[in-house]
This record gives structure tokens, C-alpha cells and sequence, in this order.
């Protein structure tokens, strides 16, 4: 036999480099503690690589050169699992970790448990069986039950170690992850070569050890992190903290992170650290693993039928979820807009269950390719608003719905179309729209605008449909009556009390009517600032382009939607019809400050700050009234310069005169103020 002829010490020196190998890349990828140069462990390779060339019949499955070379499988097969592989039960925020610690110590009849706290990487979970210390077999999760043999993959992994530091049989499990920047550089590469990029590093991970040749896994750079031991009692360990260290010194590379911690307040301390540390680290993680430590006290706790009760997940307020789209609704705005809104399974999210999110517009459902059906990532937009992000179109069934357009508005069945060619939005074109008006009315009773408190979506709701409201305006002409009739959950003190809310409304600041109006990109801030320059929505609805865009914080966009919104003759009729309601339409100072109310003026000669107009305009915005001759009813004479003849008149009559500035004195005006705010 060809075996025999084999010299001695060339199987001695393979066996020798095999180790050697073995040893320094558990040196380089668990420790990260090298103590050879690149070029000499390349040397050590190199030689092995011409001794198996030489001598083929040597080559064993857990040599080191099996990392290097590819093979091409037809399939995966399905293996069963030595035992299942769970999952784990999440919790979200402290008070659910507390809860699991109260049970754990109340089944076990303890005062305080040992925790390991460890970090959830996002990956995919693998097991890993050795034989002797050598790497027999490596299998997905699967179903829990059976997964598929991935071992080759696996191999090509160069934290997996082919060969363990001891000769045991042991099984092992964990986590095979991408780098968070090995999977920047795959999807920035598939993006210019024009193939979908991975959502994220789990799916990347994934999709790479389904591939069944082998040079991808090689070339894809994965990683990992193996936690867990199957049958630790056969190494004689009695924590997990203990097989974490164990699992190092045989030779798995073991996240570094973990923490012993002594009670659950110091798992919540963990949690809450690396919430903020997370996103330093060179790979995802969605939360921290939360395990009993002692592995007696794991076995008398036991496990439901998908997950272990000495275990919970405790994940971190994410960002970023992924979740199916259930179906679409659309909303009509005050505008008239039309938004589509993604119905969704419901998710944890940053915080909060999600059941909606914003699909923004029609276009942009193109535009993504978002189907029904689709799994969808969302997020939340300032870290409120969830919307739809981006569609996983590696989760196809091809059971998918296409989203259709409407074609008329869903609550009033009237037309719908876009302003104009740039405009994303789709609208109702009908101005009777009720939807429109419902949204109107939550914006003008809302927080930031009249504030009327029990003025909610379920009664304006009622109030719009029984016809008793066609207009903002209408609200201020409700009577104790007409609200009773609206029917059931309204008493007689909840109507009061609308009514009195209603009544202060009326004296509301004045910014504050404006923000409610709702003009188009006006709100809170920018209403204060037209308040600051124009005083009265009378002023306000007389300035013009020009005066609107002098003020500093008001762009061309602003002031063509404020212009847009007085020159619409239904704005003219709801500022009257407010009017006559009593609802005050300027400023608490404009209307305080009639400093010239009931005073008669008239004016002669050439004046320093101001024309005749800017005058008169003046005294009449401060209540008084102003003639062109002197009478008995004239109070002053305002005398400018070259006076005329009016001035003899006055004194023949006893009027007073004063100067420009004594009359600015006599009507509080500072003169800088008025410049300022560019009414003269
Ligand atoms: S222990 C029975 N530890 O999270 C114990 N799992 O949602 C099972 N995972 O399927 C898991 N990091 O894929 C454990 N340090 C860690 C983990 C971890 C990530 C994954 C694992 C598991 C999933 C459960």
C-alpha cells in the first residue's frame, strides 16, 4: 500500500504545521495576541499546502488548507439537532426585565439570582459539533429541530476553529455575524453592479452561508461568536461564566463583552451602557442576552416549548424594525392631500408598538416598489413619525399586491388629482371635501393653536357629519342646544365646558389663530413672527409679497402660501365671520394700545417721519381720527414744518398744537419700533 511508503517524518512535520497553524490563527482571530509575523504564518502555510499537494492522501477534513480551497455543493442536507435549538422570549424596557427576574427567583424560591449579561449579535445562529476536537459538523438553526449541514461554509470561517485546543467531543453554539464594515463594502459592490443591497448585516450573513459555493463564504469575510455549551456538565462546568472561559481556552473566540452580574440592577446598568455604546462596536447587536448563571439553577427552571425561562433577550430601543405590510389605508388631510398609510404587523419600535406608518405619497410606493404583503423596514422620522424605509425584496413570495392608485378621494368620492406637475402629492379637488374640514378643525382646536380643550377627533367628527360645522368660523356659533342634539357620550357638563373652552378661545393670543388657520407652511413659529410685524390678520392680510418676504425668517415659498391663502375669497368670509363672533383678530397690545382713541387731529406742514398716508394710517390704528380743516372738535393740530395756514386757524380757535415728536410722546409710539418692524 501507497500509505506505507509514506516517510515518517513528513506525516510528523504535517501534523506538526497543522498545529502550528491551528495555534496562530487562535492567536490572531480569538486573542487577537499574534506572536508570528503575517509572513511567517504565510510561510507555514505555504509548506503545508506543497506537503498535502505531495502527498494527497493526508489531507483531513480539519486541515488548515481546507479554509482555503472551495468546493461547489449540489444541496444542504437536513441534519436533526442533538437538541432543539431555541429562541428567546424579548422584553423591551426595565420594568419587564423585572418581571423576569421576579419570576426566575420566585420559582426557584431565592432572594437574588446571578446574572450573565452578554450581547445579542445580530446574526444567524449556528451549532457547531466536534469530534475528538475536530470539526464534524456545522448546522443552521433550521426549524429548531433540523437544520441544514452548512460545515463547509462554516470552514471557511476563520474564527471557527477546524481544531479545538483539546481533544474533546463537544457540541457548541453561537452566532455567525458580517462585520458591520465588510457588509458596507459588499452592498456598496452590489450596488454598482446593480444588484439589490442586503437590508442588513443578518441578512447578509445569511444569505452568504446559504450559498452553495463556498469561495462566496471565503471571500464575504464572516465572524463569530460562540456563547453556548451543550452538556456542559461533561467539562465539569457549573456557570455560564464559567463556559464562556472555557469556550476561549479551547479555542472559540468568546465576545469580550460579557458581565457577571450579581442583580438584575446591574443587568439593568449593563442594558442601559451599551444602549448608548452600541453603535462604537465594529458589529450590529439588537440587545443583551440576560442568562441565569448557574446551570443547576437553568435545569429546575426549564423551558416552555420555544424558549428557555432561564433566558430572555433585552433588546434596545430600535431604530430600525423589519415587519410585514398588511394592507394600505389612505388619509385625507386639511390640505385635501391624500397619504397613504401602511398597515402594519405590529412591531416594537424604538420604544413604542407600531401598528401605522407613513408611505408619504403615491409616487414614493413607486418609486420603493412597496407591495402588499412585502416585509418592510420602518423607521421613525426624528425619532417620532414611523414610515415604511425600504422594502426586503429577498422575502418575496410573488404573492405580493400591487398598491393601487385611487382615482377618486376615499370619504368624499369627488376628483382627485396633483396641484401641478412638480407636486408629489395626490389631492381631493373637492373644496366641500369633509375630510378636509375635519382636519382643519383639529388643527385650529389643537394644542398649538386655540387650544379648546374636549374639541376632539370624536366630536368634530359628529359636529362635520350632522352638518351643524361647514366652517372654522361655525364653531363660535354653537348653541347648548344644537350640542345635545348631537347625541349619545355628550352630557350637559361636557357641553358646558366646550362652550367655556369655546367662549376663552375667542381671546386666544393672537399667533395662536393664526397657527390655526392652517395657511400652508405657516405654524407656530412663523406665526409669531407675522404677529411681531403685522399685529392684526387685517394688517397681516393686506401685506404684501414684498413686505412679507423683508422679514428675515420668511422666504419667498411662505409669503406667496400667505398671499395665496388671504386672496382666496373664502378666507375674506371666515375672517369676517370670525369677526362678527367676537373672536378677537389682533394682538392683546394692538388692542390695548388705542392710545389715540377718541382724539381729533389735524395735520399741517411738511413732517419729519412720516408721509400724510403713513400718518393718518397711524392715528387710526390707534383709535383716533384725523380731518382735513380745523374745527371746534379738533383736539390737536400736528405741525410740521412750513405750516400753512391751518396753523393761524387753530390758534385763532384755541386748539392745541404740538410737534411731531410731542405727538409720537402722546400716542406711546417709538419711532425706532415702528421702522423696525417696517410698517413705515
Ligand atoms: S443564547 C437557549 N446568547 O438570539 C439560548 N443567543 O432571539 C439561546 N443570539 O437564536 C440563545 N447573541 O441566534 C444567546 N449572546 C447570545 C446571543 C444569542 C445572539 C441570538 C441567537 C438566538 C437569538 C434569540
Amino acid at each position: 500500500m501507497r500509505v506505507k511508503e509514506i516517510p515518517e517524518e513528513i506525516r510528523r512535520r504535517i501534523e506538526e504545521l497543522r498545529e502550528e497553524i491551528e495555534y496562530h490563527n487562535y492567536r490572531y482571530y480569538v486573542l487577537a495576541a499574534p506572536v508570528i509575523s503575517d509572513q511567517e504564518y504565510d510561510k507555514l502555510v505555504q509548506e503545508l499546502i506543497e506537503l498535502e499537494r505531495a502527498y494527497p492522501e493526508l489531507v483531513t477534513a480539519d486541515s488548515p488548507t481546507q479554509r482555503i480551497g472551495d468546493k461547489v455543493l449540489d444541496e444542504f442536507k437536513s441534519v436533526e439537532h442533538s437538541e432543539p435549538m431555541l429562541s428567546l422570549d424579548n422584553t423591551y424596557d426595565e420594568e419587564q426585565i423585572r418581571e423576569f427576574d421576579n419570576r426566575v427567583k420566585r420559582s426557584l424560591e431565592l432572594h437574588s439570582v446571578e446574572y450573565v449579561a452578554e450581547l445579542k449579535i445580530d446574526g444567524v445562529s449556528v451549532a457547531l459539533r466536534y469530534e475528538e476536537g475536530r470539526l464534524v459538523l456545522g448546522l443552521t438553526r433550521g426549524d429548531g429541530t433540523r437544520g441544514e449541514d452548512i460545515t463547509e461554509n462554516l470552514k471557511k470561517i476563520r474564527t471557527i476553529p477546524l481544531r479545538l485546543r483539546q481533544p474533546v467531543d463537544v457540541e457548541v453554539r453561537g452566532e455567525i455575524y458580517m462585520p458591520t464594515e465588510v457588509f458596507e463594502r459588499l452592498n456598496s459592490d452590489r450596488i454598482e453592479r446593480g444588484e439589490p443591497p442586503f437590508a442588513n448585516p443578518r441578512n447578509a450573513a445569511a444569505g452568504t452561508l446559504r450559498q452553495l459555493d463556498t469561495r462566496i463564504t471565503r471571500e464575504r469575510h464572516l465572524d463569530s461568536f460562540i456563547y453556548y455549551v451543550v452538556h456542559p456538565e461533561r467539562y465539569d462546568l457549573k456557570t455560564q461564566w464559567d463556559a464562556l472561559s472555557w469556550l476561549k481556552t479551547v479555542g472559540f473566540k468568546v465576545n469580550p463583552n460579557s458581565k457577571l452580574c450579581s442583580n438584575v440592577q446591574e443587568v439593568i446598568e449593563y442594558w442601559k451602557e451599551w444602549t448608548k455604546r452600541k453603535d462604537q462596536l465594529p458589529y450590529w447587536v439588537d440587545g443583551v442576552v440576560v442568562k441565569v448563571n448557574q446551570f443547576e439553577l437553568q435545569s429546575t427552571l426549564g423551558m416552555t416549548a420555544k424558549a428557555p425561562r432561564w433566558a430572555i433577550a433585552f433588546k434596545f430601543p430600535a431604530e430600525r424594525v423589519e415587519t410585514r405590510l398588511i394592507g394600505v389605508t389612505i388619509q385625507v388631510g386639511r390640505t385635501g392631500v391624500l397619504t397613504p398609510v401602511a398597515e402594519l404587523q405590529p412591531v416594537q419600535l424604538a420604544g413604542t408598538i407600531v401598528k401605522r406608518a407613513s408611505l408619504h405619497n403615491f409616487d414614493y410606493i413607486q418609486e420603493k416598489d412597496i407591495k402588499i404583503g412585502d416585509w418592510v423596514y420602518v423607521e421613525k422620522a426624528g425619532g417620532i413619525i414611523p414610515q415604511v424605509v425600504s422594502v426586503d425584496v429577498n422575502r418575496r413570495s410573488g404573492e405580493e399586491q400591487q398598491i393601487q392608485i385611487p382615482r377618486v378621494c376615499p370619504v368624499c368620492s369627488g376628483r382627485v388629482g396633483k396641484l401641478n406637475d412638480e407636486d408629489v402629492a395626490l389631492r381631493c379637488l373637492n373644496p366641500h371635501c369633509p375630510a378636509k374640514l375635519k382636519r382643519s378643525l383639529e388643527t385650529f382646536a389643537a394644542r398649538s393653536a386655540l387650544d379648546i380643550k374636549g374639541l376632539g377627533e370624536k366630536i368634530i367628527e359628529k359636529l362635520v357629519d350632522s352638518g351643524l360645522v361647514k366652517d372654522l368660523a361655525d364653531i363660535f356659533y354653537l348653541t347648548p342646544f344644537e350640542l345635545t342634539q348631537l347625541g349619545s357620550g355628550i352630557g350637559h357638563k361636557t357641553i358646558a365646558n366646550l362652550l367655556s373652552e369655546i367662549e376663552k378661545a375667542k381671546t386666544a393670543p393672537l399667533h395662536k389663530i393664526i397657527t390655526g388657520l392652517g395657511i400652508p407652511m405657516v405654524g407656530e413659529k412663523t406665526a409669531r413672527v407675522l404677529v411681531q410685524n403685522f399685529r392684526s390678520i387685517k394688517k397681516l392680510s393686506n401685506a404684501s409679497f414684498e413686505e412679507l418676504t423683508q422679514i428675515q425668517s420668511i422666504g419667498p415659498e411662505v409669503a406667496r402660501s400667505i398671499r395665496e391663502y388671504f386672496e382666496d375669497p373664502k378666507t375674506k368670509e371666515l375672517i369676517e365671520k370670525l369677526e362678527k363672533a367676537g373672536v378677537r383678530l389682533e394682538s392683546e397690545e394692538e388692542s390695548k394700545q388705542q392710545t389715540l382713541s377718541g382724539l381729533n387731529f389735524v395735520i399741517t406742514g411738511v413732517l419729519k417721519n412720516f408721509t400724510r398716508n403713513q400718518i393718518e394710517e397711524l392715528i387710526q390704528s390707534l383709535g383716533g381720527k384725523v380731518s382735513d380743516s380745523i374745527s371746534r372738535n379738533t383736539d390737536y393740530l400736528i405741525v410740521g414744518e412750513k405750516p400753512g395756514s391751518k396753523l393761524e386757524k387753530a390758534t385763532s380757535l384755541g386748539v392745541k398744537t404740538i410737534t411731531e415728536s410731542e405727538f409720537l410722546k402722546l400716542a406711546k409710539v417709538d419711532i425706532k419700533n415702528l421702522r423696525q418692524q417696517k410698517l413705515f
